[in-house]
């Protein structure tokens, strides 16, 4: 049967009206799936672990190494001294809490469908009956210029959308300096990846502001399931008082612990395939609680979505063949949009059945 990838399969719930609405228990749509030992055991919640910390303002060549570092044994490191002004990011935030904090029927006016996603969600994927997570988000496309559709972006509060403009205007920059490290820190040009993302102009960017409600049974539910993101890097401004994030370190899962004013950036499907897995996509999730609700602006750093991805030719060996088959973005992603978030699983069903 072919699935209708027009509309959502089911009404939507918006999980914030769910919470709101004061129940004890949770619906059985949210109750994960994952073991509980996979769901919930950060192994790793000492004060001793976390994410690599760097410094953009430290000596060119030293970063350089350290976020390469960082990249082949996480995945995900945390910038400092990025460049983004601090008020800016605070006020990204703010907006956007400002955002999820009116009424419902001022929210449903964005409400969005599974064509292109943008707007105001609770679900990704539009397979019947599959179990959801505990958030709802918006989501926007910011580049190529050419997507950025204000119109379609709230406007109350009034200051969103000149927040928003200024914000992924200066996370553009900051995708664009840290694919110049990247390319470096592969022995590639330094605008080998920007090129192969289809240049400054045709990059894509979407920025995804989720919000997980609180929840009364958090134990028993997600409040995104494990996944790798499918684009090239992503930019990740966490909620300053609430964590959730969890990544995958071999097989234990580490909470990320946000430093004030730092971005989480990690590397996503695209990434890997350009470096024929010299850098991995690294799985993560995030829980919620019931204490207070969170907020995070993940912004997207994608290939223009009808540019093909494949291994850099630069670093294909005898030894080394390539290990994924060239696809545009707009194919690979169509699998997340239909099926929903599922681990790591389409990057590796990919691998080694490349097309040469
Ligand atoms: C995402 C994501 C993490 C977070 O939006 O893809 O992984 O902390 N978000 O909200
Ligand atoms: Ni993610």
């Amino acid at each position: 049967m072919m699935m209708d990838c027009q509309k959502w399969p089911e009404p939507v719930i918006r999980v914030q009206d769910l919470a709101d609405s004061g129940l004890i228990t949770i619906p059985k749509r949210y109750i994960s799936q994952i073991p509980t030992t996979t769901r919930h055991n950060a192994s790793f919640s000492h004060d001793d672990v976390n994410i690599p910390v760097i410094d953009l303002g430290g000596d060119p060549e030293e970063t350089v190494r350290l976020v390469g570092e960082a990249c082949r044994e996480w995945g995900f490191f945390q910038v400092v001294n990025h460049g983004v002004r601090h008020d800016l990011m605070r006020s990204a935030k703010a907006v956007w809490r400002e955002f999820f904090n009116q009424t419902a029927e001022a929210k449903e006016e964005f409400a969005n469908s599974p064509v292109t996603y943008e707007g105001y969600g609770s679900r990704l994927g539009v397979q019947k009956g599959a179990v959801l997570d505990w958030s709802d988000y918006f989501f926007l496309h910011f580049m190529p210029a050419s997507l950025r559709n204000k119109s379609k972006w709230p406007a109350i509060p009034s200051s969103l959308r000149e927040a928003v403009d200024e914000y992924g205007e200066e996370v553009v920059k900051l995708g664009g300096r840290i694919m110049k490290i990247l390319s470096e820190n592969l022995g590639l040009q330094e605008d080998y990846l920007l090129n192969a993302f289809g240049g400054e102009e045709g990059i894509g960017g979407c920025l995804r502001v989720n919000f997980y409600p609180k929840c009364p049974q958090p134990d028993l539910t997600l409040g995104i399931s494990p996944h790798s993101d499918p684009g090239g890097l992503t930019v990740l401004l966490p909620d300053d008082h609430v964590s959730g994030l969890q990544v995958r370190k071999d097989d234990r899962w580490i909470s990320v612990k946000p430093l004030p004013n730092a971005f989480i950036i990690n590397l996503g499907d695209q990434l890997q395939i350009v470096s024929n897995d010299i850098y991995k996509s690294v799985e993560h999730k995030v829980v919620v609680n019931s204490k207070s609700d969170r907020v995070s602006l993940a912004f997207f750093y994608n290939p223009k979505s009808d540019v093909v991805i494949e291994p850099a030719k630069e670093l294909v060996t005898k030894e080394r063949p390539p290990l994924y088959p060239s696809l545009t973005f707009d194919q690979y992603r169509a699998f997340i949009r239909t099926k929903g978030i599922c681990g790591k699983s389409q990057v590796q069903s990919l691998m080694n059945c490349n097309n040469n």
